[in-house]
């Protein structure tokens, strides 16, 4: 044997050569130029301005495998997306912690289990509102249980004390529609009886309840970002909240891989911090996307509100309409504007005479089929129920999501705009209804 034979075998380990010294293959990034292509392409940019930006990025050797989109293993060299779009939700709504997730489901489940929902216990929530927040309740493990509405289409507060048990962990009132739930009577009434409180936010980001925004006000605050709602672009969610422990179950929920926590794999610091959960994480490309969003939310909501108030303050009180109950009137959003005709007979004359002015509007009826927004047609639910759980026995919710009409107000309309509407609408209420100035007034 020679010794430059020998020299080769003698191990690494033992002052031998290194058998793999540098890399000849090209790296590189995982995410890179062709998939921002690939995003472009989604958004209809022009074939000139692609060639333009594809010439003004080149592809070079970046080591690695690069930054991804995933908050998980982020290697981008400036702070995360993720990471700078929760700085920016707790400068916006003033909470002291914030969480971007996958989904406002994701939030939802995560804020459950945070206060402690599970089998054998029950969660409180309105009879009117989107399934997601029930159905969180119901993967916990928990009973939901559903507490009927009154005229502000959201839960009734009179209600809410024959709902609680010695199971009852958690009421979770719903925002409904750009409008904010009667937050002091159920925040009394949920520390009196030590419950907790979760905010389900998704339909009124930017809402406030007494100049406090919404998210938080209760103890935990749940937005959906996805494409439907207010702002948002594909799916994400978001949780607000006020206590430092139940922020770290959040998390624990949302990130079971642990990296919420700075020493990752370390056993429980205290009673209740780890359990098992699952995967929310909201992904960079989602979260760089929700940062801009947020930055929107302020204008949206303000030109929605300016909109919105200037349709009603014009609108005719009168005897045959109660308009929705208006919990905090600068604090709405203000999206749509509801208000409940005396029949089904006048609901069904004015709604096509609406349409026939042009005003932007709708209504389910009692005949447009089952939907998953009443208690009592969440039929994927039906399973998790109790007797107790009342979602056939919330005759306020059952007769007024039928017999409601919705006024769809554009953040985009002009003062006239808004005065075109609201002449269209007093139009019709002059041929249909009458007039009174002791009518409930729409303002
Ligand atoms: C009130 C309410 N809660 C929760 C959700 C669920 O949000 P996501 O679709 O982001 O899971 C929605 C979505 O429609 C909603 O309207």
């Amino acid at each position: 044997m020679t010794t430059a034979t020998a020299n080769k075998s003698v191990l690494a380990i033992d002052g031998g050569p290194k058998a793999f010294t540098t890399k000849q293959g090209h790296s590189q990034n995982k995410i890179g130029v062709e998939e921002l292509f690939a995003i472009a392409e989604r958004f209809g940019v022009k074939p000139d301005a692609m060639q333009r930006l594809r010439s003004a990025l080149t592809d070079k050797d970046l080591q690695g495998e690069g930054p991804t989109l995933a908050k998980y293993a982020s290697t981008f060299p400036q702070p995360s997306s993720g990471s700078r779009f929760e700085a920016a939700a707790r400068e916006l709504f003033g909470s002291p912690y914030a969480l971007g997730v996958s989904s406002g489901t994701g939030a939802l489940h995560a804020a459950m289990v945070a206060v402690g929902a599970g089998p054998g216990k029950e969660v409180i929530l309105p009879a009117l509102g989107f399934m997601a927040t029930a159905a969180a309740a119901a993967l916990s493990g928990a009973t939901p249980v559903f507490c009927d509405v009154d005229e502000s289409l959201q839960l009734d507060p009179k209600k809410l004390e024959s709902c609680i048990t010695a199971q009852t962990v958690a009421v979770a009132p719903t925002h409904h529609w750009g409008n904010v739930a009667d937050m002091d009577p159920i925040m009394r009434i949920a520390r009196k009886h030590k419950i907790k409180v979760i905010e389900d936010c998704a339909q009124s980001p930017g809402a406030k309840y007494k100049g406090r925004c919404v998210g938080t006000i209760g103890d935990v605050g749940c937005f959906s970002i996805s494409a439907y709602k207010i702002i948002g672009g594909g799916e994400g969610g978001m949780v607000l909240a006020r206590d430092e422990r139940l922020f770290d179950r959040i998390n624990q929920l949302v990130e079971c891989g642990g990296l919420w926590r700075k020493d990752r794999f370390a056993p429980e610091r205290y009673e209740g911090e780890l359990f098992v959960g699952t995967n929310y994480r909201l992904s960079e490309l989602e979260s760089a996307v929700n940062v801009v969003q947020l930055g929107k939310l302020t204008g949206i909501v303000q030109r929605t509100h300016d909109a919105y108030q200037r349709v009603l303050r014009q609108l005719t009180p009168v005897q045959e309409i109660h308009p929705q109950t208006i919990n905090d009137r600068d604090g709405a959003v203000g999206y749509q504007l509801r208000f409940f005709p005396e029949s089904h007979e006048l609901r069904k004359k004015l709604l096509p005479a609406f349409q026939a002015e042009g005003v932007p509007c709708g209504s389910r009826g009692p005949t447009n089929g089952p939907d998953w927004h009443l208690c009592s047609q969440m039929f994927p639910l039906q399973r998790s129920l109790k007797a107790h759980s009342r979602a056939d026995q919330c005759p306020v919710a059952e007769d007024l999501y039928h017999r409601e009409i919705a006024i769809y107000v554009d953040q985009w309309w002009t003062e006239a705009d808004c005065d075109a509407v609201a002449n269209g609408v007093n139009k019709v209420l002059a041929a249909f209804c009458t007039a009174s100035p002791n009518a409930k007034k729409w303002w």
